[in-house]
Protein backbone atom coordinates (compact mmCIF):
# COMPACT_ATOMS: atom_id res chain seq x y z
CA UNK A 1 0.00 0.00 0.00
CA UNK A 2 1.29 3.15 -1.07
CA UNK A 3 0.13 7.04 0.73
CA UNK A 4 -0.63 10.27 -1.01
CA UNK A 5 -1.72 13.64 -0.17
CA UNK A 6 -4.37 15.35 -1.70
CA UNK A 7 -5.08 19.37 -1.24
CA UNK A 8 -9.01 19.87 -2.66
CA UNK A 9 -8.30 23.64 -3.63
CA UNK A 10 -10.35 26.74 -2.39
CA UNK A 11 -12.38 26.31 -5.91
CA UNK A 12 -12.94 22.82 -4.84
CA UNK A 13 -14.18 23.83 -1.80
CA UNK A 14 -16.05 26.88 -2.10
CA UNK A 15 -17.91 25.25 -5.66
CA UNK A 16 -19.16 22.33 -3.56
CA UNK A 17 -17.15 19.90 -5.23
CA UNK A 18 -15.50 17.86 -2.03
CA UNK A 19 -18.12 15.21 -2.10
CA UNK A 20 -18.07 14.38 -5.25
CA UNK A 21 -14.09 14.51 -5.65
CA UNK A 22 -14.05 12.00 -2.70
CA UNK A 23 -16.05 9.92 -4.13
CA UNK A 24 -14.35 9.10 -7.27
CA UNK A 25 -11.01 8.67 -5.10
CA UNK A 26 -12.91 6.33 -3.24
CA UNK A 27 -14.53 4.80 -6.37
CA UNK A 28 -11.09 3.47 -7.25
CA UNK A 29 -10.67 1.97 -3.37
CA UNK A 30 -8.45 4.61 -2.15
CA UNK A 31 -9.32 4.89 1.23
CA UNK A 32 -9.02 7.87 3.44
CA UNK A 33 -6.24 7.50 6.22
CA UNK A 34 -6.14 11.61 7.54
CA UNK A 35 -8.70 14.52 6.31
CA UNK A 36 -8.70 17.84 7.61
CA UNK A 37 -9.91 21.79 6.90
CA UNK A 38 -7.22 23.80 6.61
CA UNK A 39 -6.67 27.58 5.98
CA UNK A 40 -2.94 27.81 4.74
CA UNK A 41 -0.67 30.59 5.87
CA UNK A 42 1.61 32.32 3.27
CA UNK A 43 4.29 30.26 5.21
CA UNK A 44 2.74 26.95 4.31
CA UNK A 45 1.94 27.87 0.57
CA UNK A 46 5.84 29.34 0.24
CA UNK A 47 7.11 25.76 1.34
CA UNK A 48 4.31 23.55 -0.59
CA UNK A 49 5.70 25.54 -3.56
CA UNK A 50 8.40 26.40 -2.45
CA UNK A 51 9.88 24.57 -6.59
CA UNK A 52 7.47 27.37 -8.11
CA UNK A 53 8.92 30.02 -6.28
CA UNK A 54 10.48 32.21 -9.64
CA UNK A 55 7.76 31.37 -11.90
CA UNK A 56 5.80 34.30 -13.02
CA UNK A 57 2.44 32.73 -11.78
CA UNK A 58 4.03 32.27 -8.01
CA UNK A 59 2.24 35.15 -6.46
CA UNK A 60 -1.19 34.20 -8.47
CA UNK A 61 -0.74 31.20 -7.27
CA UNK A 62 -0.75 31.68 -3.74
CA UNK A 63 -2.99 34.35 -3.76
CA UNK A 64 -5.54 32.10 -4.95
CA UNK A 65 -4.30 28.96 -2.25
CA UNK A 66 -5.13 31.83 0.52
CA UNK A 67 -8.35 32.31 -0.81
CA UNK A 68 -10.25 30.18 1.18
CA UNK A 69 -10.02 27.35 2.69
CA UNK A 70 -8.54 23.86 1.47
CA UNK A 71 -8.85 20.30 2.44
CA UNK A 72 -5.96 18.22 3.11
CA UNK A 73 -6.16 14.55 3.05
CA UNK A 74 -3.61 11.73 3.29
CA UNK A 75 -5.36 8.21 0.64
CA UNK A 76 -3.88 5.02 1.32
CA UNK A 77 -4.20 2.08 -1.38
CA UNK A 78 -2.14 0.49 -4.30
CA UNK A 79 -0.38 2.62 -6.75
CA UNK A 80 -1.85 5.54 -5.03
CA UNK A 81 0.35 8.26 -5.90
CA UNK A 82 -0.14 7.58 -10.06
CA UNK A 83 -3.72 6.47 -9.26
CA UNK A 84 -4.70 9.67 -7.30
CA UNK A 85 -3.01 11.78 -10.22
CA UNK A 86 -4.17 9.98 -13.09
CA UNK A 87 -8.21 10.47 -11.32
CA UNK A 88 -6.76 14.09 -11.27
CA UNK A 89 -5.73 15.01 -14.88
CA UNK A 90 -3.43 17.29 -16.79
CA UNK A 91 -2.53 20.47 -14.33
CA UNK A 92 -3.46 22.60 -17.71
CA UNK A 93 -7.30 22.43 -17.67
CA UNK A 94 -7.65 22.73 -21.81
CA UNK A 95 -5.47 19.24 -22.34
CA UNK A 96 -7.18 17.34 -19.01
CA UNK A 97 -8.61 13.87 -20.24
CA UNK A 98 -12.81 14.37 -19.94
CA UNK A 99 -13.28 12.11 -17.30
CA UNK A 100 -10.98 13.35 -15.15
CA UNK A 101 -11.60 15.65 -11.93
CA UNK A 102 -9.97 18.38 -14.11
CA UNK A 103 -10.86 17.66 -17.51
CA UNK A 104 -14.42 17.90 -16.41
CA UNK A 105 -14.53 20.61 -13.38
CA UNK A 106 -11.60 22.76 -13.78
CA UNK A 107 -11.76 26.35 -15.30
CA UNK A 108 -8.07 27.59 -15.80
CA UNK A 109 -4.91 26.37 -15.21
CA UNK A 110 -4.61 28.29 -11.66
CA UNK A 111 -8.29 27.18 -10.64
CA UNK A 112 -7.87 23.41 -11.30
CA UNK A 113 -9.24 21.77 -7.85
CA UNK A 114 -6.92 19.66 -6.69
CA UNK A 115 -3.34 18.90 -5.73
CA UNK A 116 -1.77 15.68 -5.78
CA UNK A 117 1.93 14.50 -4.81
CA UNK A 118 4.22 13.14 -7.17
CA UNK A 119 6.25 11.25 -5.64
CA UNK A 120 7.18 9.15 -2.20
CA UNK A 121 9.87 12.20 -1.69
CA UNK A 122 7.18 14.40 -2.60
CA UNK A 123 4.50 12.80 -0.40
CA UNK A 124 7.29 12.68 3.14
CA UNK A 125 8.13 16.88 2.45
CA UNK A 126 3.89 17.93 1.80
CA UNK A 127 2.44 15.14 4.70
CA UNK A 128 5.08 17.37 7.12
CA UNK A 129 4.09 20.85 5.59
CA UNK A 130 -0.08 20.06 5.42
CA UNK A 131 0.00 17.56 9.14
CA UNK A 132 2.85 18.52 11.12
CA UNK A 133 3.34 22.25 11.04
CA UNK A 134 -0.62 23.03 12.64
S1 LIG B 1 4.93 23.21 -14.37
O1 LIG B 1 4.40 24.06 -15.43
O2 LIG B 1 5.68 22.05 -14.87
O3 LIG B 1 5.70 23.98 -13.39
O4 LIG B 1 3.64 22.63 -13.70
P1 LIG B 1 3.45 21.59 -12.51
O5 LIG B 1 4.75 21.18 -11.90
O6 LIG B 1 2.58 20.51 -13.01
O7 LIG B 1 2.63 22.41 -11.42
C1 LIG B 1 2.51 23.78 -11.39
C2 LIG B 1 1.59 24.13 -10.22
O8 LIG B 1 1.34 25.52 -10.27
C3 LIG B 1 -0.05 25.75 -10.55
N1 LIG B 1 -0.19 26.89 -11.46
C4 LIG B 1 0.32 27.02 -12.67
N2 LIG B 1 1.11 26.20 -13.39
C5 LIG B 1 1.47 26.61 -14.65
N3 LIG B 1 1.09 27.80 -15.18
C6 LIG B 1 0.31 28.66 -14.47
N4 LIG B 1 -0.05 29.85 -15.00
C7 LIG B 1 -0.10 28.27 -13.16
N5 LIG B 1 -0.85 28.84 -12.20
C8 LIG B 1 -0.88 27.99 -11.18
C9 LIG B 1 -0.57 24.47 -11.13
O9 LIG B 1 -1.97 24.37 -10.90
C10 LIG B 1 0.23 23.45 -10.34
O10 LIG B 1 -0.34 23.35 -9.05
P2 LIG B 1 -0.36 21.95 -8.25
O11 LIG B 1 -1.04 22.29 -6.96
O12 LIG B 1 1.07 21.50 -8.07
O13 LIG B 1 -1.14 20.99 -9.08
Amino acid sequence: MEKTLVLIKPDGVSRGLVGEIIRRYEAHMLHISEMQLVQPTAEMLCAHYIEHVDKDFFCELVEYMSSGPVIALVLCGESAISLVRKINGSTNFMSAELGSIRGDFASSITQNLVHASDSQSGFEREYDIWFKSL
